[in-house]
């Protein structure tokens, strides 16, 4: 099984794409923990294991088509936030722009005629569906918690129960 220069650089973009959402959601558990919201930093931290999962699948499936990787630099993520909400804003903006780039790495895919590939993108696009759900859900539990703190802080313990648990699949 071999990939296209073209794909391969595509796919390793990809990569480079899920460390920066690591980076990203270290960087979010980081401004919750400072504050003791830990549930909220629970979902962070599940987030970036989730992220380094994605990356770690990308790059096994790579060497296995015979691909190789360079790690270059990665940009730093966003640092700065005005409110709880805007976390989960900018969370979701990211989220929308990584299922536009999956959408367009299967979009070469069959451009490139590479069904294996293809096929394994498929995961990750459901995986989208299911990253942009979650993010809005929260996103409206916070509209509705407005200056509520204790409803906040019930978010926050929901949030804390939060686990990550590799699909069994997973390789
Ligand atoms: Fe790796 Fe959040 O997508």
């Amino acid at each position: 099984m071999g990939i296209s220069q073209k794909m391969q650089e595509a796919l390793v973009g990809q990569i480079h794409s899920e460390i920066y959402s690591v980076n990203q959601y270290l960087t979010m558990a980081s401004y919750f923990l400072k504050d003791d919201l830990n549930g909220f930093a629970n979902f962070f931290l599940v987030q970036a294991q989730e992220e380094n999962f994605h990356a770690m699948k990308q790059f096994q499936y790579l060497h296995d088509v015979g691909g190789s990787i360079q790690i270059s630099s990665i940009p730093a993520p966003i640092g700065e936030f005005t409110s709880i909400k805007n976390v989960f804003e900018v969370t979701l903006a990211h989220e929308k722009k990584v299922t536009q780039s999956i959408s367009n790495l299967i979009k070469l895919a069959l451009e490139e005629n590479d069904f294996a590939t293809h096929a394994f993108l498929q995961w990750f696009i459901t995986e989208q569906v299911e990253e942009e759900a979650v993010v809005s859900n929260i996103i409206k539990k916070l509209e509705m918690i407005g200056n509520n703190s204790s409803a906040l802080y019930l978010l926050n313990d929901e949030l804390a129960k939060r686990t990550f648990t590799p699909p069994p699949t997973a390789k």
